[in-house]
């Protein structure tokens, strides 16, 4: 009697091993598309995210919040360098441009005024107004000073900006703001 079985063939290893690569090959393909798939949805979450969250007041470049914003972004290079000489012209640039930036502001009306009672709401704006316009003088004249290269001038205007800049804000701009 011979001891091998015709038909029984012993195991074919090469044929295991193309198996395997081939499973494994279909998971990593599953892998890839599913990763796919979660930075698609991932972008889909960001952009609903920053839509809801940005969307209403950055998606107009001059509502009073933005502009406000790159006032306060010029400001804080202007503060930062302002005794230095060798800035300031860039420095006069940035102040004119500030105060190109509050003109705009003239045409808007802080949330905070919309919210008082109707009554109220004529005699805040023309104080609104009248601070922005304040600060608009002094804006130029930190300008000029820096363009004459008035130096020993500057500490003293930059006070001034900043006590009528806190005044405005604690008027007009709402507390979770920051700032
Ligand atoms: C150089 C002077 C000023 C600087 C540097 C400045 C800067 C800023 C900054 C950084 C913000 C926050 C913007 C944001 O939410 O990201 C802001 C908001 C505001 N500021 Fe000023 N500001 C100045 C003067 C004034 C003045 C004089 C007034 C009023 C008379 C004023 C009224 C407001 C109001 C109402 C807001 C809130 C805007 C909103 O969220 O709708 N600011 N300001």
């Amino acid at each position: 009697m011979p001891s091998n079985k015709p038909n029984q063939k012993p195991f074919n290893f090469s044929k295991i091993s193309v198996c395997l690569a081939m499973s494994a090959f279909i998971s990593l393909g599953h892998l890839i598309l599913s990763e796919a798939a979660y930075a698609d949805v991932d972008h889909a979450t960001t952009s609903i995210f920053f839509g809801m969250t940005t969307g209403a007041e950055d998606g107009d470049p001059q509502s009073l919040k933005n502009t406000m914003k790159e006032i306060g972004k010029n400001f804080k290079l202007i503060g930062g360098s302002f005794s230095d000489a060798s800035q300031a012209d860039a420095n006069a640039a940035r102040a004119n441009r500030v105060a190109e930036l509050l003109t705009l502001a003239l045409d808007k009306t802080p949330d905070k005024i919309d919210q008082l009672p109707a009554s109220e709401q004529a005699d805040a704006l023309k104080r609104f107004q009248d601070e922005i316009k304040n600060m608009i003088s002094l804006v130029r004249e930190l300008a000029a000073d820096l363009q004459a290269k008035k130096m020993d001038a500057l500490s003293a205007i930059m006070s001034k900006i900043k006590d009528a800049k806190q005044k405005g804000h604690d008027e007009f701009k709402e507390e979770d703001n920051g700032h």
